[in-house]
């Protein structure tokens, strides 16, 4: 097939250099301007063949951009990236370093370690059904997945390189200059091009047809242990006397993400003993007291899989997350309105161990299937 990317920036690569030949100084200013937009003149298009997820039980389609539909290449070459370390300064870290496919793509470290062992201060979160998510990360800086990607690739604590770095070294790779030409058609390799490649692999890791799902959209009314069903009725129940857990964890008619775009304060980053807030969260991308200590509240598909839990890796088990809710979450100046009271009430005393119970065994039925290829055949679980 043709490519329909312009030969433009070709053109202007073959000027710079015959500029950056006679001197710095006679460079067109466009050319000039030009080697220092990061931002390509038109997106690039991917070519090569459509690739179709068809959604599980209990998921709804999966979304992609216009600008990036996924191809049968751009799958296969974003999942080459995402599990090579080629990304990082030193060729240490790798994508899957802190998502690791066996943890339902999230780091069962608390906080994850980049180049150098260095260490960030959140926990990595699963990945499976990213896809859906329409902001990203805990405070919701990224809005899309294409552009998220560039993030821990630039960060210092993560994979500490530059992108323009990234797209030497993968220049210098004629295994990649292949796929990418098969992905993306003829012409210099780009981040964009890299980062819509990692995009739409990661739109292909769907996971659904969970016990969960075969019992409430399957109508296989032997797929939940009474326990769980016990647990479902008190996730949906939406006093704040009780769980409600689903006003902020959705639950829908024909599909289930379990997660919204919203952001809320649980206290789960409040300190009782400091009095404050050791994450500002959502308020540093979105100032002002209402958004301080909010997070995501990120999907529970998946969440036995995924621990440990929270925006810090603080809280270990599935019990403990149980605990921290019956608790109320940590009650401070700023938490939400739709966290339950503390104690929950409308559980009578005696039942309220077994409501936990039922409550954590009700999450358990939420793991899904493995994608198939999700990961490359070649891949070794990394030593720990
Ligand atoms: C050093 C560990 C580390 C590496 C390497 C890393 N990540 Fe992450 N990732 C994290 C952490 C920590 C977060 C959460 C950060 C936050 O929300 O502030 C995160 C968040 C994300 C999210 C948002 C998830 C959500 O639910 O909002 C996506 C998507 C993601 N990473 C993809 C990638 C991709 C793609 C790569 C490789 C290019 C990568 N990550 C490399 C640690 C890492
Ligand atoms: C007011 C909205 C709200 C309610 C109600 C709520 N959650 Fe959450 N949940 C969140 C937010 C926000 C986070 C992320 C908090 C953080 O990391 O600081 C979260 C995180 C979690 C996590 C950890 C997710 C992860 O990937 O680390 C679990 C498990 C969880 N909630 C279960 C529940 C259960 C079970 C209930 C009902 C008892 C419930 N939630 C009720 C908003 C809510």
């Amino acid at each position: 097939m043709e490519t329909i990317r312009p030969l433009y920036p070709m053109a202007l690569t073959l000027t710079l250099m015959a500029g950056a030949l006679a001197s710095e100084i006679s460079l067109p200013l466009r050319a000039r301007h030009r080697a220092l937009d990061t931002q390509p003149a038109r997106p690039a298009i991917p070519i090569g063949q459509p690739f179709i997820v068809k959604p599980p039980l209990g998921l709804p389609p999966v979304p992609a951009p216009k600008d990036n539909p996924l191809t049968r290449e751009t799958v296969f070459l974003g999942r080459k990236l995402f599990f090579d370390k080629v990304l990082s300064r030193d060729n240490t870290v790798s994508c899957a370093s802190c998502h690791d496919p066996r943890h339902a793509f999230a780091d069962p470290k608390p906080v994850s370690g980049g180049v150098n062992g260095k260490k960030g201060n959140r926990n990595a979160p699963a990945l499976l059904n990213i896809a859906y998510s329409g902001i990203l990360f805990w405070d919701g800086r990224a809005p899309n997945l294409e552009a998220q990607a560039g993030g821990p690739v630039e960060n210092p604590l993560e994979m500490a390189h530059s992108l323009v770095g990234v797209e030497r070294k993968l220049a210098a790779s004629p295994v990649y200059v292949d796929l990418f030409a098969k992905a993306w058609g003829p012409g210099a390799i780009t981040w964009e091009m890299a980062a819509k490649s990692i995009a739409s692999y990661q739109r292909t890791l769907v996971s659904g047809n969970s016990r969960f799902d075969r019992y409430y959209y399957g109508g296989d009314k032997m797929a939940m242990t009474p326990s769980a069903i016990r647990g479902l009725k008190l996730y949906l129940n939406p006093s704040l006397k009780a769980a409600n857990c689903v006003s902020c964890h959705r639950i829908d008619v024909k599909s289930s993400t379990f997660t919204e775009d919203r952001f809320h304060n649980t206290g789960a980053a409040w300190d009782p003993v400091k009095k404050t807030l050791l994450d500002l969260g959502r308020s540093l991308i979105q100032p002002g007291p209402k958004m301080a200590g909010a997070f995501r509240s990120m999907t529970l598909r998946n969440i036995a899989r995924s621990a440990p839990y929270m925006h810090d890796g603080a809280i270990k088990t599935l019990e403990e997350s149980i605990d921290f809710y019956f608790d109320g979450g940590r009650p401070n100046t700023n938490i939400s309105v739709d966290m339950p009271d503390p104690g929950l009430p409308d559980i009578p005393k005696a039942e309220q161990a077994q409501a936990k119970k039922d409550l954590v065994e009700f999450m358990k039925m939420l793991d899904g299937d493995l994608p198939p290829d999700a990961v490359p055949p070649d891949w070794k679980p990394p030593q720990p």
